[in-house]
């Protein structure tokens, strides 16, 4: 594809939509250009002349000028539709849909070998950071032990505005809607899907691992209640919504829950809508990379990247999957939290494996301790349990393995 100027086909025109067609207008060098935009709504005026507007996706889809998609539209089944007949007619595709990624990603790995063309979403974990390229590129060996992070930039933002400004939750939610960093359906952010999502995707990457989001455990931010608040504060902690995969006892474990954030912890200083990854490997030890994880610009910029990849027809290896030594996913594994709910007899100390104490205050009781990551996916629908991990996560296991791995 190398000097040819490319054609690009984009579905949707939102707010990433808006974002790549702005940073494309303003960078120079690369050779792409927007021939045709597929959009839904007939009514909404926008910033483009309607020329470059269809409402029939076959326009885009059957053109054979057109050699790449641009999939930024929000419903995930149309987009897999999408971006498999794209597949099927020989173009290229960009998305940034991370649901439609995480629900089918093997099918779609499956369908860039059958078909021999690439599908990249960098724009779909943390935005603007760089870190698929980067996991599959530079991390290109098995010594990975642990990524954690910051995946979502909505809840970042919102416990921002909580801890900083005061603001109620949903006053800070709003503020993630008005910026459009929040999904269409905000209980996507807020309950920790949107992160998961991210993280099932990066776990295909870091550990090739290709797991269905079902099986990995999200809890979000809408339980965290003000004593939870108040006792972050009262104990110098931040609490950020973090993702987390790491290898150990030849398995992979994963899952998205709040954690109370020391103050001199890598993470503590993210904030607003920006993400963060702390890469951990058994000789480099810790990286951070950090940026902007949702808005229309950086987001735009990471599509316009992968666009650029594509002009020196870059595609995923999947390297981690291909070296054929794939783990199993697994949530046999337990994790220290602190749980707090209407006092009552809702939890006891018996459903911890290592149970450390419990205190009752404000009609809340609070019960500490590691519980098994399957107790806590049932606690997840709970409307009244609010779980966070405890700020030092004892995870033996994982220390374990990282030594086996620098011994080996
Ligand atoms: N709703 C997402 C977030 C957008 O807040 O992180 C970027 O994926």
């Amino acid at each position: 594809m190398q000097n040819k100027k490319l054609k690009l086909g984009i579905f949707g025109f939102g707010c990433v939509g808006q974002g790549l067609y702005h940073v494309l207008k303003e960078t120079h060098g690369i050779q792409a250009e927007i021939k045709k935009i597929c959009v839904k709504d007939r009514e909404k005026s926008r910033i483009l002349n309607s020329d470059i507007f269809t409402f029939d996706k076959y326009e885009i889809l059957n053109d054979p000028e057109i050699d790449v998609i641009v999939e930024l539209i929000n419903d995930a089944p149309t987009a897999f539709e999408i971006v498999k007949t794209a597949l099927q007619n020989g173009k290229h595709v960009v998305t940034a849909n991370k649901k439609m990624l995480a629900e089918n990603l093997v099918e779609i790995y499956n369908l860039q070998q059958q078909y021999n063309r690439s599908v990249l979403y960098e724009g779909s974990v943390c935005g603007s950071i760089p870190i698929l390229r980067n996991l599959e590129e530079y991390y290109d060996n098995d010594l990975i032990a642990s990524i954690e992070g910051i995946f979502n930039g909505s809840t970042n933002y919102i416990l921002t505005k909580v801890f900083e400004e005061k603001k109620s939750y949903l006053e800070a939610l709003k503020g993630a809607q008005d910026l459009g960093f929040a999904e269409s359906d905000p209980s996507l952010d807020v309950k920790g899907f949107d992160p998961k999502y991210k993280l099932v995707i990066a776990m295909a990457h870091t550990f090739g691992v290709f797991t269905q989001p079902e099986e990995v455990i999200n809890m979000g931010i809408d339980k965290i209640n003000p004593i939870d608040i108040k006792y972050a504060k009262e104990n110098n902690y931040k609490i950020k919504l973090v993702a987390r995969a790491f290898k150990a006892e030849g398995k992979i474990f994963g899952f998205v829950i709040p954690q109370y954030i020391p103050a001199d912890s890598m993470l503590a200083g993210v904030r607003n809508e920006y993400n963060a990854v702390l890469v951990e490997g058994a000789f480099a030890e810790k990286q951070v990379f950090i940026g902007k994880g949702a808005g229309s610009y950086p987001t735009g910029s990471a599509v316009l990247s992968d666009i650029s990849a594509l002009a020196y027809n870059y595609r995923y290896a999947y390297k981690k999957s291909e070296q054929g030594d794939s783990l199993p996913f697994s949530n046999d594994a337990a994790v220290d939290v602190v749980v707090s709910f209407p006092t009552g007899n809702l939890i006891s100390s018996k459903d911890f494996e290592t149970f450390k104490g419990g205190y009752q205050g404000n009609g809340h009781q609070y019960l500490t301790g590691s519980v098994k990551l399957e107790k806590l996916k049932a606690w997840s629908s709970w409307d009244e349990v609010s779980v966070i991990l405890a700020p030092e996560l004892n995870l033996v296991a994982l220390e374990k393995s990282k030594k086996e791995l620098l011994s080996a």
